[in-house]
């Protein structure tokens, strides 16, 4: 028997090396299965609602479907490192890892379930007007400028078609404390700030109310 060890033991060490590089990639994105992924689906719809329409109850759960999966990621991001607050979404993200969140992300886009609707109807128009054209003499600008023309959202920018008009109500009016809350790491946030701002009570009501019946 004539075993060439020189031969051989190299690539055995070889080897090894290229699982032992290969494991510590997985370690720091450890990647998920179907299953795992499906798993944590059902759990997000639990709150969200089966379809993840959003659900419509004394706190309004979000619309994620149909949602940019940037936008998600860094809302998610966002709730992890407490830059938007919400302790119900700290404790649901900060267990997800990198490989689980960016898995998550991509499946609520594929969803496209009716608006849950609900909202008064004789607000609609005024809102669509908002939405369209902005606020004559104010500084607020068209919020289809960034959000698309039929609200789908592009990427950071997120999709508002069928989002459910309380949550709207909810976001725009406490803006300033619930997002961008650590200063010294500014994020997307700033954008909406200023026109959060600006809007008043009843233009918020009427522009959360058409963009609700938008499919
Ligand atoms: C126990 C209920 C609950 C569960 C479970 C839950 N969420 Fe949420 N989620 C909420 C609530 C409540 C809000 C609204 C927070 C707010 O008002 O700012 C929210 C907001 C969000 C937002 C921000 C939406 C937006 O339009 O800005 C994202 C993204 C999100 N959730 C993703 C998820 C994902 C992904 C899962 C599953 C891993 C999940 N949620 C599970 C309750 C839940
Ligand atoms: C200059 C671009 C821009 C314009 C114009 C704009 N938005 Fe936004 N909007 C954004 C960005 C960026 C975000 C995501 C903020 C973040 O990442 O926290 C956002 C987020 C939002 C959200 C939060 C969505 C959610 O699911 O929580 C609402 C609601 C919203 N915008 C409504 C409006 C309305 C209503 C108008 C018009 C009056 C408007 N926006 C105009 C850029 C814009």
């Amino acid at each position: 028997m004539n075993f060439n060890l020189k031969l051989i033991l190299p690539s055995v060490i070889l080897a090894v090396f290229a699982l032992s590089g290969l494991h510590a990639e997985e370690k720091s994105n450890a990647p998920v299965s179907k299953r795992e992924v499906q798993a944590k689906l059902e759990y997000c719809k639990t709150c969200h609602g089966v379809q993840a329409q959003g659900f419509r109850g004394a706190y309004p759960m979000p619309r994620l479907a149909g949602q940019q999966p940037e936008y998600i990621e860094n809302q998610l991001k966002a709730f992890i490192e407490r830059r938007r607050s919400n302790p119900v979404m700290f404790n649901v993200a900060h267990v997800l890892s990198p490989a689980m969140l960016a898995a998550l992300t991509h499946e609520f886009q594929t969803l496209d379930p009716k608006p849950l609707g609900g909202a008064p109807k004789d607000l609609a128009a005024k809102g669509k007007k908002i939405y369209e054209e902005g606020v004559a003499g104010t500084d607020i600008p068209p919020c289809a400028s960034c959000h698309g023309p039929q609200a789908k959202g592009d990427g950071q920018f997120p999709r508002l078609a069928g989002q459910l008009h309380d949550y709207v109500t909810r976001k725009l009016t406490n803006w300033e404390k619930e997002r961008g809350q650590d200063r010294a790491h500014p994020d997307t946030s700033a954008i909406m700030q200023p026109i959060a701002h600006d809007l008043k009570p009843d233009q918020i009501a009427a522009v959360a109310a058409y963009i609700s019946t938008l499919d």
